[in-house]
């Protein structure tokens, strides 16, 4: 048992605290207010909830792991933990100016790592003192079902970091795969653009969206099509994912299909504002 501390109670920080606090981690869990932590807590509550109703833990054990969370807007109480994970919004600007003031905050041996989905693991690490310890923790969504975390090494990222974090992976029953520090790492190189070819095949009217998603599903054996993997992860993340890629490499194979801009700008976010590709309750 060692203590961590989460910063940022958004779907992947919530989902990262809970994992830890299932195996048995000490952990702290910050957000800029209140408000924030105790629906990041309420979230935790209900997936810890779901695995009780699948008897995959008493009640008595999901209490216990709540308890292990300790909610809080002070920075500060990253003090003490062994591993720091940022999850905070996909700003540049943001998680450089937080891991800066991590890094006055914790002690020397503490490791830093990022959630990024696709933000520069060295331009990260460029911004504290210790880039050594400085890493890509990319968690999947939803964190407490899916088995991958895709581990980045910046530019100086340590061996003795990289094997550090991908012990405290395995801890956790996950399988860590290490990738190189490029635009959308592995996984959103490959899974954006798909993505952002099933958007176009929309707009030119190739199949409807239930014809794109069911192709994918029954032909690939993938278990959301792409289209609702797409209102999953929310389409702004999508088109900001894509924007590092095209941006990133300069190549026009990532350029974003005009249909996904035009949902963004409209608001369409997919499920977390009820309207995407699909509708919500
Ligand atoms: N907490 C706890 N358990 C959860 C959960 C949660 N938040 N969400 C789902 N589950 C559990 C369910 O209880 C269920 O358990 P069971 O196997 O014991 O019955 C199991 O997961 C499957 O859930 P459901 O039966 O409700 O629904 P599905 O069978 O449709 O599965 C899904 C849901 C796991 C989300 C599945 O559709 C899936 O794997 N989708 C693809 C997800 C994916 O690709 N994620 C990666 C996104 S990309 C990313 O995260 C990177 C980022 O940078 C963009």
């Amino acid at each position: 048992m060692s203590r961590i501390t989460v910063v940022g109670g958004g779907t992947m920080g919530n989902g990262i605290a809970q994992v830890f606090a299932t195996s048995g981690d000490e952990v702290v869990l910050i957000d800029v207010s209140p408000e924030c932590l105790d629906r990041a807590v309420a979230r935790i509550g209900k997936s810890l909830d779901r695995i009780v109703k699948k008897e995959r833990m008493t009640a008595e054990e999901a209490e216990t792991v709540k308890k292990r969370i300790r909610p809080t807007t002070e920075l500060e109480e990253a003090a003490g933990s062994t591993l720091v994970i940022e999850a905070v919004p996909e700003r540049l600007d943001l998680k450089r100016d937080l891991l800066k003031r991590l890094d006055g905050v914790v002690g020397p041996e503490t490791i830093l790592a990022s959630n990024t989905s696709s933000i520069s693991i060295t331009a990260l690490g460029a911004a504290t003192g210790r880039p050594d310890k400085v890493i890509g923790m990319h968690f999947m969504n939803p964190v407490p079902v899916m088995k991958l975390v895709e581990v980045i090494r910046g530019q100086d990222t340590s061996k003795e970091t990289t094997a550090a974090v991908i012990a405290a992976a395995e801890a956790l029953g996950k399988v860590a795969i290490p990738a190189q520090d490029y635009p959308g790492f592995v996984s959103n190189r490959v899974l954006m653009p798909m993505i952002n070819e099933a958007i176009q095949c929309l707009m030119e009217g190739v199949a409807d969206r239930e014809g794109i998603d069911g192709i994918m599903k029954l032909g690939m054996n993938h278990p959301m099509g792409p289209l609702t993997l797409a209102d999953f992860i929310g389409l702004d993340v999508c088109l900001h994912i894509l924007e590092v890629l095209y941006e990133g490499f300069g190549d026009p194979k990532y350029r974003p299909c005009a249909l996904l801009k035009r949902m963004v700008a409209a608001g369409h976010l997919g499920r977390k504002t009820g309207r995407g590709f699909y509708e919500y309750d």
